[in-house]
């Protein structure tokens, strides 16, 4: 029998976790379970490269295990852990910043676009935060690496970090790839339909939390920005609005464009959105329940984070052990 590739993701526990994340990437996460090994971290040493505040960095990166277990992942299936929880990870990150150039890092776009941002704050570990983002990824001999489209080019210098280590010490890490699944429904803000669906300041009312109240997500729906036209069709070029609501709408109650083209046959956009606010408060009202009880149960979730470091050590700590007797000849 084949052996099941190796799946990695990490997610900083710095922002709320939208009805994006959860289309686009949690729920494709759920359904890879059965066919891959899949290690996701929280990355909380990621977090800090910007200035936070300690007792909700710790709180929201329980709140996002309990989220997590609540939209269906699966903490027996899957490795869920804390990056913080596994030494390994800093450690390789040092060694590999000894084989990460200079003039590579000042190339990723990220890091411009953050030194902008942060102009106030531009410190060392914003500027090797992507190669502590490739340790993460090569202590586990990872395959695929499921991205979005901005940490395509952090990926690229993972492998290329990895290439020249191997190209000294032999085949110590395994090089991966970034997987971006096929069929992505990417979902887009409510009030601009152009726009990745994000947690910002400047998007208030476009973006849906996995945690909002009913009543604040029937507003959100009810004021989507629509197409011109009346006609609730698929046509992500010509109506990108509805297009978007329709995703949402297949989504939330699995039927096809088609189905929902017929349902809504001569009826208005408002019949429509209202339609959209209300399968979404459906789909959400059970895992919103679902969380608050994993949340009153907080021995269980340290549990699972214990557990998820344990296996996680154990292979972070083999590749480890490799570097460590390729690169220094000792151990
Ligand atoms: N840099 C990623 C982001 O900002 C988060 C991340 C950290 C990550 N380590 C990772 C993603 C390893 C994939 C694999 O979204």
């Amino acid at each position: 029998m084949e052996e099941k590739k190796t799946i990695f993701s990490g997610i900083k526990p710095s922002g709320d976790l939208t009805l994006g994340s959860y289309i686009g990437a949690i729920k494709k996460w759920v359904e890879l379970a059965d066919s891959y090994n899949c290690y996701y971290a929280i990355v909380d040493m990621h977090a800090i490269t910007v200035r936070h505040d300690p007792a909700a960095l710790r709180r929201r990166t329980l709140e996002q295990l309990a989220l997590y277990i609540a939209c269906g992942l699966d903490p027996k299936k899957n490795v869920i852990f804390v990056q913080s929880h596994v030494p390994a990870h800093a450690e390789l990150a040092w060694v590999l910043n000894c084989y990460t150039m200079f003039g590579e890092l000042s190339r990723m776009t990220q890091f411009k676009d953050k030194s902008q941002k942060h102009a106030d704050n531009i410190n060392a570990g914003l500027f090797t935060y992507p190669v502590l983002m490739a340790a993460d990824i090569l202590l586990y001999q990872t395959d695929l690496v499921p991205v979005g489209d901005d940490q395509k080019q952090h990926v690229e210098l993972t492998r290329d970090i990895a290439e020249r280590f191997n190209g000294i010490y032999g085949d110590v890490f395994k090089i991966p790839e970034p997987y971006i699944p096929k069929v992505g429904a990417r979902i887009m803000n409510l009030q601009n339909p152009l726009s990745k669906m994000s947690k910002s300041e400047q998007d208030a009312g476009g973006c849906i939390c996995l945690l909002d109240k009913p009543e604040d997500i029937l507003r959100a729906f009810k004021r989507a920005v629509t197409d011109s036209g009346s006609e609730v069709r698929y046509d992500p070029q010509e109506k990108p609005g509805i297009s978007n609501l329709m995703q949402i709408y297949a989504v939330c109650t699995g039927k096809s464009f088609e189905e929902i083209e017929r349902e809504f046959a001569g009826k208005g956009y408002g019949d429509f959105k209202m339609a959209v606010g209300e399968a979404t408060v459906a789909l959400l009202r059970p895992l919103q329940e679902e969380y608050n009880r994993l949340m009153a149960d907080k021995a269980y979730l340290e549990d699972v984070f214990a557990e998820g470091a344990q296996r996680a050590s154990a292979v972070a700590e083999k590749t480890l052990a490799k570097v460590r007797s390729e690169e220094r000849r000792v151990g």
